[in-house]
């Protein structure tokens, strides 16, 4: 499993990034709107995730027709060669990617709640596809049956496509996505912290620690 961070909070990336089990980040307009980062600051602070480690920076691409789509998301691609560009599963957003792929740039094809939206984007030619786990459960979908689903029939797409799962909401939701075939996922701050933060292993590690500093002192 490959594990991003959903977030532009720049310290709290960095904190979780110095765990070094992480392996890029994720980032959409309203992300940036809550953390108060302007496009103006994509730049940079892609540079700065670069920097401490990560492999993919995922920016998303905004704009009311296939065209601004992709003026704006050849921009976000000219800042670094491992962003990958983000479009929404909108009719405009597909064709962007579409456009987009061909031209050589990395897609993710995003905000995706039916199976048919992840056939699409492997259509498109994206190398990506992010379905809302969390999302399609607020709206009464099973999100982990989904999420099967579209692994099952991405494994017969006519190009590969990978799932970056998003909207998670549970540290349990983390293994049962692997077990559905989901090898990337993305995590908002607060949920990444929670994963370091399981009881019985604080009380194992609180033994250990004990027993060393006795054998030490013996
Ligand atoms: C992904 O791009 C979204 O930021 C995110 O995963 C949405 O999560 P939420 O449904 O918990 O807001």
């Amino acid at each position: 499993m490959r594990f991003y961070i959903d977030s532009a909070d720049r310290s709290r990336i960095e904190s979780l990034m110095k765990t070094g089990v992480f392996s890029g980040v994720t980032t959409n307009p309203l992300i940036l709107r809550r953390d108060g980062m302007r496009m103006s600051e994509l730049p940079d602070f892609t540079k700065i995730m670069f920097g401490l480690g990560a492999g993919e920076v995922f920016l998303q691409s905004w704009g009311d027709c296939k065209e601004a789509l992709c003026a704006n998301g050849r921009w976000l691609a000219s800042i670094g060669k491992r962003v990958v560009v983000k479009m929404p599963a909108t009719r405009e957003g597909l064709a962007a990617a579409s456009a987009l792929s061909t031209e050589g740039v990395s897609t993710c094809i995003t905000a995706v709640f039916a199976p048919f939206q992840a056939l699409l984007a492997a259509a498109s030619g994206a190398s990506f596809v992010a379905p809302y786990l969390g999302r399609m459960n607020d709206a009464g979908r099973d999100g982990h049956a989904m999420v099967a689903e579209m692994s099952e029939a991405l494994r017969n797409a006519q190009r590969p496509c990978e799932i970056l799962a998003a909207s998670i909401r549970t540290p349990d939701d983390v293994g049962r996505l692997a077990r559905n075939g989901v090898r990337r996922i993305t995590l908002p701050p607060a949920l990444a912290e929670r994963l370091f933060d399981e009881q019985l292993t604080r009380e194992a590690a609180t033994a250990f620690e004990e027993a060393a500093t006795e054998v030490l002192e013996g």
